[in-house]
């Protein structure tokens, strides 16, 4: 049985997880995580065969490593629920957030892009992670219909709730307060008499109402509005400037023609620093992972970041940022089979805005110094990354005028 004593979770490897990366997906198609308990599976093809066979890889007390985030903090959510349940949840969801849905915020998102570009290249420099991070929580705030004031223990939660995910460590003891903090603010500020009906969470009630999920579900969706969106696409968008800044040539392509390269240039991003790295699934019947027999009972650890740097699946370059790679889509940063994220036409939605309207006004991106990491459980990306722009010349587009503003 292919074991493996490596420490996932702590610092050093979490600053640079990609040679232990690379040494798991040598080692074999599941390797058992001795310090964890766990199986972790780490190459593309595995990786998305497991996503795709719900019934074999179940999500209820499976996607966390420790019990207590798997029977308290997830028990019951979209996230952790398998079949009719997940069904349920997931359609009000769903219809929040397909892609014919974005037509409605559409205008409003390429505008408060436009409008933060503007703002943020008025000096020639700005911070990568800061414009992402003013982007998501502008649109998720105004999508939830919470108010400004309540930003701070959004952020905060958000990000604790990934924490929660990954085993019982300092990281995980200094995240379970705040995420429960997020969880009383929610509960406080997104009741009936105070959520608007355009509103996500105005559509989560009429769901209640409908009689197609409980009122106790009400909650636990918004936490799971908030919890999947921001953090997730702050870090992708982040890292999507970022690569850019460090590559001229590839900024240089998209420049020319953001219609077509801002999409590709996001997956691209997406596939080589995948915000969040990994997530369990447990299983409910033995399975067989590229040859390694699971018995029923056991967890297995799904690599997402692992997966996008898998050179069987995308060749000797896979280290490599390109936005002309063949089907970057392709990539697992969004999962796949019925858990497969539910918000990636809002992700894709704000990447291709931001990425537009840095096209429209800069010729060059450079990195001022190097971008600061995080260090956290699951979720990978930049604490800070300051970029100095060159800005094309002549007069700068004026930004579009936002709904609300003079
Ligand atoms: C770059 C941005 C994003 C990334 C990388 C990302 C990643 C993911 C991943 C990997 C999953 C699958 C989890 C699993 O396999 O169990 C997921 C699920 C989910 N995501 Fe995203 N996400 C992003 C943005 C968003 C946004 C903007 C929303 C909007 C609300 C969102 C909402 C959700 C929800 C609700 C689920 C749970 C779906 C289910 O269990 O059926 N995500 N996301």
């Amino acid at each position: 049985m292919p074991t493996t004593d490596l420490p996932l979770f702590d610092d050093a490897i979490l600053a640079d997880p990609y040679p232990a990366y690379h040494a798991l997906r040598t080692t074999g198609a599941a390797v058992h995580l001795s310090r964890y308990g766990v199986w972790a599976v780490s190459r593309h093809a595995d990786v998305a065969a497991v996503l795709k066979d719900p019934t074999a890889f179940g999500s209820e007390d499976g996607i966390a490593l420790t019990p207590l985030a798997n029977e308290q903090v997830l028990a019951g959510t979209v996230l952790a629920s398998d079949g009719a349940r997940h069904t349920a949840l997931r359609r009000v969801l769903s219809q929040q957030l397909a892609p014919r849905a974005m037509r409605g915020p559409g205008g409003r998102v390429a505008a408060r892009a436009d409008h933060l570009v503007a703002a943020s290249l008025e000096s020639g420099r700005f911070d990568a992670v800061a414009l992402a991070s003013d982007m998501v929580c502008g649109t998720v705030m105004e999508l939830m219909g919470l108010p400004d004031t309540d930003r701070e223990t959004l952020l905060a939660g958000a990000a604790a709730t990934f924490d929660v995910f990954g085993p019982d460590n300092q990281r995980y003891q200094r995240a379970l307060p705040l995420a429960s903090r997020m969880v009383e603010m929610l509960h406080e500020n997104l009741t009936r008499e105070n959520v608007e009906r355009g509103t996500w969470m105005g559509a989560v009630f009429k769901a209640v109402d409908a009689g197609q999920i409980a009122e106790s579900d009400a909650i636990p969706l918004a936490s799971a509005y908030v919890a999947a969106s921001i953090d997730t696409t702050v870090l992708g968008l982040a890292s999507c400037i970022v690569q850019l800044a460090r590559n001229p040539a590839q900024w240089e392509i998209l420049r020319r023609d953001p219609i077509r390269w801002s999409l590709p240039a996001f997956h691209e991003a997406l596939r080589l620093e995948a915000p969040i790295q990994g997530l369990g699934r447990l299983l409910n019947q033995p399975a067989d992972i590229g040859g390694v027999r699971l018995a029923e009972g056991e967890q297995v650890w799904l690599l997402y970041g692992s997966a996008g740097r898998d050179e069987r699946r995308w060749g000797y370059d896979a280290h490599h940022y390109s936005i002309r790679r063949p089907r970057p889509e392709q990539h697992l940063a969004f999962g796949a089979g019925p858990h497969l994220c539910a918000g990636i036409a809002l992700a894709e939605l704000q990447a291709r805005s931001v990425l537009r309207a840095l096209a429209a006004r800069c010729t060059r991106l450079h990195l001022d110094s190097s971008p600061v990491p995080i260090l956290h459980n699951l979720l990978r990306g930049y604490r800070s990354a300051p970029v100095t722009a060159r800005l094309a010349p002549g007069p700068q587009p004026r930004p579009v005028r936002q709904e609300g503003t003079s």
